[in-house]
């Protein structure tokens, strides 16, 4: 075998200082270093490439990251195979390892007993001739004895592979070279690479796709794998650059249609899971960013009471009405024991205010399911979405379908717990910006212990409803199965008629005409509040700027 001259190996390395890389090839390679600011760092790390971890070892030292444009490479050492790349054990580079099936090839001079030798690595690559010459690093020789082979010598085409997504990686993010000619590796290569480019594309980048919409047509990944040809055959570094940053552009587009794919099949999961537990009749759409279901969420179809709370007290003392005749017809029934006038019309719309107090026949009346008085009970009818807003709120609740005034929207479930647990948490939300707590107080506060249903980690589709200042629908306070006045089912009813797909919303402050008898008044421009003694405080909660976008909107809400 013909003895290959040390030098030789140095020379394929340039002694030039290389030309500035993208930066956006910078930012994959270096994505996980980012966050640091030391000025000079080691190009060490584990990359993923092809399914695989590449570990990098200080092969190449990045100078300052910001004032100097350059990438030293550190010069391979010539008396090992060292190819510039090393893994944390010493060899070269994983993909040459990965490479498990050596084959055995035809060498053309200097062959063994049986005319074969095994091709351990390939070290080097340089265009020759108007041919593809491959360095190679032969099976239980040293690396005095590697040699150079034209493609055709080399039947072993993992091993090539191996090597021209390693080289191309090396142009790519390392120096600007010729590539091989060998025309169907190196497009598997650039196919590889523009998909490693779209699962590493940060957040942000493609977040900022969104503003163009979903609808965007993406570009082929082959098409964007010629044009990655073209770029890196490119002499003009401006040209390389600009093309390579067309490539990223289009990679971040790419990606952010996939993350659209993810969300489109997540939401509909969730979809699903909260019509088999509910009444059906809901949809979920997000037409505005990339959010998924929320995390911390629990779908549930009644109230859960919370600790130290016995799930006892939601069903307790009460008496039925005996009504023969249809109810509603007789002085005996249910609502007029409970001293308050009949709830709803022939079509179940509530035709009382929501403040006078709602009592729906019970499991001890003589009526059966049909009766006009047990609409609550007979859960929701109305077709309702939650829908992500565009405007900074989140989630919200629209309508399906037209909705007629009085008409049962949904009840507002969450975990019933003490006005004082609910002090505590409401602490923690005010952290957060997101509150979920609705006091039970349709009662009169002196007369013992008070409730709150928080709706934060369970709840229903009422969970997602938002607070406006002209909200279409209020909530009412209806006893069925208990007649303790401290917790009452909480119902939401169209407070006029609404139209399919306009947002449902209530009065997080209650009805204001209710609350300002007795209660402290809160001035709608300074946010403090006015005790019966006329004295200003500040307001136990802080105020909060309200994007309900309606006429009569008071600039916040708490
Ligand atoms: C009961 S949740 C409503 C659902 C919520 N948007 C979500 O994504 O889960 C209440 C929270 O929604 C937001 N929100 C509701 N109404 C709002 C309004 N009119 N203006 C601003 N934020 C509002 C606030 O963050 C509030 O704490
Ligand atoms: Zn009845
Ligand atoms: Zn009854
Ligand atoms: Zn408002």
């Amino acid at each position: 075998m013909a003895e290959p001259k040390a030098e030789l190996v140095s020379l394929r390395y340039p002694k030039v200082v290389l030309p500035k890389l993208p930066q956006d090839v910078c930012d994959i390679l270096f994505a996980e270093e980012k966050s640091s600011d030391e000025s000079i760092k080691e190009v060490s790390g584990v990359y993923h490439f092809e399914g695989k971890n590449i570990r990098i070892n200080n092969s190449f030292k990045r100078q300052k990251w910001i004032s100097a444009h350059y990438w030293m490479p550190v010069l391979p050492n010539t008396q090992s195979d060292d190819s510039g790349f090393g893994t944390e054990d010493g060899s070269d580079f994983s993909l040459f390892d990965d490479c498990a099936q050596k084959r055995r090839v035809k060498r053309w001079k200097g062959a063994d007993e049986r005319g074969e030798y095994e091709v351990q690595k390939i070290v080097d690559y340089k265009f020759e001739d108007g041919k593809d010459k491959f360095f190679v690093k032969w099976c239980g020789w040293g690396s005095q004895s590697n040699t150079w082979e034209p493609l055709n010598y080399l039947h072993c085409d993992e091993n090539l592979n191996s090597f021209m997504k390693k080289m191309i990686l090396d142009v790519l993010f390392v120096k600007w070279r010729p590539v091989p000619t060998c025309k169907s590796l190196r497009t598997t290569s650039y196919h590889s690479i523009i998909e490693q480019w779209i699962r590493n594309t940060p957040k942000a980048l493609y977040l900022k796709k969104l503003k163009g919409g979903f609808k965007q047509k993406p570009i082929a990944i082959s098409t964007l794998a010629k044009m990655l040809d073209a770029a890196v055959n490119d002499r003009c570094s401006k040209k390389r650059e600009q093309i390579v940053e067309t490539i990223k552009d289009h990679c971040a587009l790419l990606r952010m249609i996939q993350a659209r794919k993810e969300q489109l099949q997540l939401l509909k999961k969730w979809e699903d899971s909260l019509n088999s537990v509910g009444p059906g009749g809901l949809t979920i759409e997000n037409n505005f960013d990339l959010e998924g279901p929320p995390s911390d969420f629990m779908y549930i179809t009644q109230n859960k009471t919370g600790p130290g709370l016995s799930s006892c007290m939601l069903i307790g003392q009460v008496a039925g009405c005996e009504c023969t005749e249809e109810c509603g017809t007789k002085e005996t029934c249910c609502p007029n024991m409970a001293g308050v006038d009949w709830a709803y019309s022939a079509k179940s719309r509530l035709i009382v205010s929501p403040r006078s107090g709602i009592f729906e026949c019970n499991r001890f009346c003589s009526c059966g399911p049909e009766c006009p008085n047990r609409v609550v009970q007979r859960g929701r009818k109305v077709k309702l979405c939650i829908f992500r807003t565009s405007d900074g709120r989140g989630w919200g609740l629209k309508a399906g379908e037209r909705i007629e005034r009085g008409q049962f929207l949904t009840t507002y479930l969450g975990e019933i717990i003490t006005s004082e647990e609910a002090a505590k948490r409401d602490e923690n939300y005010e952290k957060t910006g997101l509150s979920y707590l609705f006091d039970l107080d349709m009662m009169d506060p002196d007369e013992g212990q008070m409730f709150t249903i928080d709706a934060m980690k369970c709840g229903n589709e009422s969970h997602f409803i938002n607070h406006s200042c002209n909200p279409n629908a209020h909530v009412a306070g209806v006893w069925i199965e208990t007649n303790d006045p401290a917790v009452p089912l909480l119902a939401l009813f169209a407070r006029r008629l609404i139209r399919k797909g306009e947002e449902i919303t209530f009065n997080y402050q209650g009805d204001q005409d209710q609350r300002n008898k007795g209660n402290p008044i809160r001035d709608d421009k300074t946010g403090f509040e006015t005790d019966h003694l006329g004295i200003n405080q500040p307001a136990k909660k802080k105020a909060k700027k309200c994007k309900c976008g309606s006429r009569f909107c008071k600039g916040f809400y708490f």
